[in-house]
């Protein structure tokens, strides 16, 4: 027989555990103690835990803490310990066992078909891409839409915007067009199939916003468990991360409007992109909540330095 010792702490025996708090404290000591990778919407153990407590105790991430000395029963205690077992035993991100992502505060239905919205754009949505953007643009282009993050957040944001929401992967437009509607906003973003540009022909926009995969040959090979879960199709980006890249920059100019803007994640192929196009003058972003490696070029220089793409 297997001593209590030699069991991890999320195979104990749980049923002593009375109340939130106690749950919240046992799942935070499970999550630290199986050495999870953070960073699919928390970066640490004990807002992890929240998230997953809070699911299978039907409240809000932020009522947990009023309810911490409430009971719990005894379904809400096996289905967390079913979730930790997934999270620990099979590296599965919390987002995907809850069915939930936070992207500024807007919840998004995820699934294995997208990846788990992160991106530090979310800051700059939330500030309306102050000071880059002064007048609310029309037309807004997600390019790699995923989930439809980035297209609904910006919807919200600009209320007037017609947005499109562009993806090669039919998986993942089923779940962003889900998305959209859940969210009431069928009528003014648009969710297309579409190899980059490829479904827009002439369209021209104000703001063009994109997350597109960038993850270079070396950090795929490194990559924790949990981002074997997300599809390759959204993160592998070739041997530098920059094939993608390259080609929304060189064919960026012909879909934005003369006074339009890019805004391009490239996260840590940050340094290949300043290497290869030192002379390139991109405005760097600066996140207070965290996160680099997302650049604002504008269409005028976007043309001149075109022929270096
Ligand atoms: C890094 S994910 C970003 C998803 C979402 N925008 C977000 O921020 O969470 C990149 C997305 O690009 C899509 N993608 C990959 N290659 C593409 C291509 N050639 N054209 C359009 N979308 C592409 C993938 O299917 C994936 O959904």
């Amino acid at each position: 027989m297997t001593k209590t010792a030699d069991l991890a702490v999320y195979q104990q025996d749980m049923s002593k555990l009375q109340s939130i708090f106690d749950l919240w404290r046992f799942s935070v000591s499970a999550l630290q103690q199986a050495d999870v990778y953070f960073g699919h919407g928390t970066d640490n153990a004990v807002s992890e835990a929240q998230l997953l407590l809070a699911h299978v105790c039907h409240l809000d991430f932020n009522q947990l803490q009023q309810f911490g000395a409430a009971q719990v029963l005894d379904s809400e205690r096996q289905q967390l310990q079913q979730l930790l077992q997934q999270r620990i035993e099979q590296r599965v991100p919390a987002a995907y066992l809850t069915g939930t992502a936070w992207f500024n505060g807007i919840p998004i239905m995820v699934d294995e078909r997208v990846l788990v919205p992160r991106s530090p754009i979310a800051e700059l949505i939330a500030a309306k891409f102050a000071p880059y953007v002064s007048q609310p643009p029309q037309r807004i282009l997600d390019l790699c839409t995923g989930s439809g993050c980035i297209a609904i957040a910006c919807a919200l944001a600009f209320p007037e915007a017609e947005v499109d929401a562009l993806d090669i992967s039919n998986d993942a437009l089923e779940v962003a067009e889900a998305n959209i509607l859940a969210h009431g906003l069928g009528d003014r973003v648009v969710p297309m199939w579409s190899d980059l540009y490829s479904a827009v022909g002439g369209m021209r926009y104000d703001l063009i916003v994109t997350n597109p995969p960038y993850v270079d040959a070396q950090d795929m090979a490194d990559l924790p468990d949990e981002f074997h879960h997300e599809p390759e199709l959204g993160l592998a980006a070739g041997d530098d991360g920059l094939d993608l890249v390259r080609s929304i920059l060189r064919e960026a100019p012909e879909h934005l409007t003369e006074q339009g803007i890019l805004i391009c994640e490239v996260g840590n192929s940050m340094l290949a992109m300043q290497q290869e196009f030192a002379d390139v003058p991109f405005t760097w972003l600066q996140f207070s909540q965290g996160g680099d490696g997302v650049f604002m070029l504008s269409r005028a220089d976007l043309l001149t330095y075109q022929p270096r793409f």
